[in-house]
């Protein structure tokens, strides 16, 4: 192995023991990135940058940075994403509200990426609250969501006089023990996460909504249930959007082949041509957990500006509303009073679909190029003998049934040429699989996590809280929660000696 040859692996592991947080970004260089050199470069060459401070998940790709006008629109695009709506007017971050579930993208995603942090307290002026609710009929067999009363990202807020759908007051997050059969212990005895705060223990969460804090007086909580789910990850989404559909429904054919995947249960959902201009269409689903999204244009993000805060824009001129709670905001005599029009003129207002536009398509697309446009960080200490040894682990195991390593994008990618052609490195196969997780909540067939990138989480988030619902609070316990389809990878995990255990969870932590 060569000892020498990468000064930025040693750079990083620096930054990281020094717990470096500078904005400092210092560039940092592979000089003879002989040995794994795709590996490195987790985003392609074009789409990775070299970056392991707290900012790592915020760079803009080199073609940004060499393009002013590119930057430009990213720089806006970054405080379109960053930056609070306010409900006042003509402020250039207006038209927040009238019902909405957040101000900002950041609110949820600090630092653009890894996962927000795992709570205990269900309050969205938390900066650190990244969670999505959602209610659901539990006895459905899709586990649909109430979508008559609340809108599939349940709102929790309201621009007086209107009234939030949900009371917070009211929402309880509990954090429950799980004992796994094995008592919470590896093969050899020793207790999981041993030497932490919480030696030896699993935690999983439970929502819990009063009847009192929901607006609808017709609303039965008692027949529903309410799920969490965190964030994912900004940085490097373009590049996934970048793949081809058919190299996704290969992925898809190739799993059914062996039995895997529970199947590509987002596939061929309709995107609205107008609100895709570069692949109109029908697509398999890549985005969120649920895989319910097939591109970016039309993805979480994109949908995000508009339905998080309920901006409206030339392509979205109506509310992200339910004409449940149009009528009952609408017959509400304090609301009434307060804006001083009839319940009619209300309920017309709120379910209008041809609001005027309170961002511009120009805004919209400065912000498309910033969302396109992050880098993912490149790996890290990947010459590195234990990390060596951890790679070998993690495919011996089966971990890269589902994490595949590698995906090469499409040759021609409109919208930013620059992702065009790049192999890149997110170990996901990008389709659900059931993990036989206790109480999942919504996510009981999830996407594979991509696992790019999570190493600098401690860095550029402070914590190292995952899965769909931060369950997890290490790496650890990220591996020991997976069961169902890849209960195989975990047994084996948990047979390991500590020293395999160790070089296994570092190779996560430099990918
Ligand atoms: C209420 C918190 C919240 C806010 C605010 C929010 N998100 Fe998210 N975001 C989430 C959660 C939770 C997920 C994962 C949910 C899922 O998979 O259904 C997610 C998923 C995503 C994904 C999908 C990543 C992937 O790999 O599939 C992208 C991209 C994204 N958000 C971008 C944004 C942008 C851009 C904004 C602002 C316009 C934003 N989000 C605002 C909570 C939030
Ligand atoms: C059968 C498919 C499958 C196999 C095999 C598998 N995983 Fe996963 N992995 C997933 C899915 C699905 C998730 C998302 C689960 C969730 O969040 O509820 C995930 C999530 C993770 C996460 C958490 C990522 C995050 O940011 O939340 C880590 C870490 C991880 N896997 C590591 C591994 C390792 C290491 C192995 C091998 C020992 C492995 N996985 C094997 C499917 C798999």
């Amino acid at each position: 192995m060569k000892k020498d040859s990468l000064i930025f692996s040693m750079i990083a592991t620096l930054m990281v023991a020094t717990g470096c947080s500078g904005d400092d970004d210092e560039p940092i260089v592979i000089t003879d990135p002989t040995e794994y050199s795709d590996e490195w470069y987790a985003g392609g060459v074009n789409g990775t940058i070299f970056n392991a401070t707290a900012r790592a998940y915020k760079q803009p790709i080199d073609a940004i940075n060499a393009d002013m006008a590119l930057y430009r629109q990213f720089m806006r695009g970054e405080e379109l994403a960053s930056k609070s709506f306010v409900s006042a007017d003509e402020t250039g971050y207006s038209g927040l509200g009238p019902v909405y579930i957040r101000k900002s993208c950041i609110a949820c995603h600090p630092s653009y990426g890894g996962h927000s942090k795992r709570v205990d307290v269900f309050d969205t002026s938390d900066s650190r609250n990244g969670y999505l609710l959602m209610i659901y009929d539990p006895a459905s067999p899709t586990l649909a969501l109430a979508s008559k009363y609340f809108t599939g990202m349940t709102q929790t807020r309201a621009v007086p006089p209107f009234k939030a759908p949900i009371d917070e007051s009211g929402i309880t997050l509990k954090w429950m023990t799980h004992t796994d059969e094995y008592g919470n212990k590896y093969e050899d005895g020793t207790p999981y996460s041993a030497g932490t705060d919480h030696e030896g223990t699993l935690i999983y969460p439970i929502v819990e909504i009063a009847q009192e804090a929901i607006l609808f007086s017709d609303f039965d909580m008692s027949k529903h249930a309410a799920s969490i789910e965190a964030t994912i990850g900004i940085y490097g989404v373009g590049l996934i959007d970048a793949i081809s559909d058919e190299d996704l429904r290969a992925q898809w054919a190739d799993e059914q082949a062996r039995g895997y995947a529970m199947g590509v249960i987002g596939a061929d959902i309709i995107e609205t041509p107008e609100s895709n201009p570069y692949f109109p269409g029908a697509h398999p689903g890549r985005f969120t957990y649920l895989l319910t999204r097939g591109t970016l244009d039309n993805g979480p993000g994109a949908n995000a500006l508009w339905n998080i805060t309920n901006v409206t824009r030339p392509d979205r001129t109506y509310n992200y509303i339910t004409t449940e709670y149009a009528r009952v905001m609408s017959e509400d005599a304090g609301v009434q009073a307060a804006l001083g029009q009839t319940g009619e003129e209300i309920y017309d207002l709120l379910t209008s679909t041809s609001l005027k536009s309170e961002m511009t398509m120009e805004d919209f697309e400065a912000f498309m190029v910033w969302h396109r446009g992050i880098a993912v960080p490149a790996a890290r200490n990947l010459d590195d003998e234990v990390t060596q040894h951890g790679r070998d682990l993690f495919y011996e195991t089966g971990c890269t049934a589902c994490h595949r390593p590698s995906w090469t994008t499409r040759s021609d990618y409109p919208p930013l040429q620059a992702l065009a052609s790049q192999k890149i490195y997110p170990y996901t196969d990008l389709l659900r699989h059931d993990l036989d997780m206790k109480e999942p909540g919504r996510a009981r067939v999830c996407r594979t996590t991509p696992l790019w990138g999570r190493g600098l989480l401690q860095v550029t988030s402070g914590h190292t809280d995952m899965l769909h619902d931060l369950r997890a609070r290490n790496y650890e316990e990220a591996i020991l929660w997976h069961g169902g389809e890849a209960r195989t990878a975990k047994e084996t995990f948990r047979k390991m000696p500590k020293s395999d255990r160790e070089a296994l969870i570092k190779f996560l932590g430099s990918i």
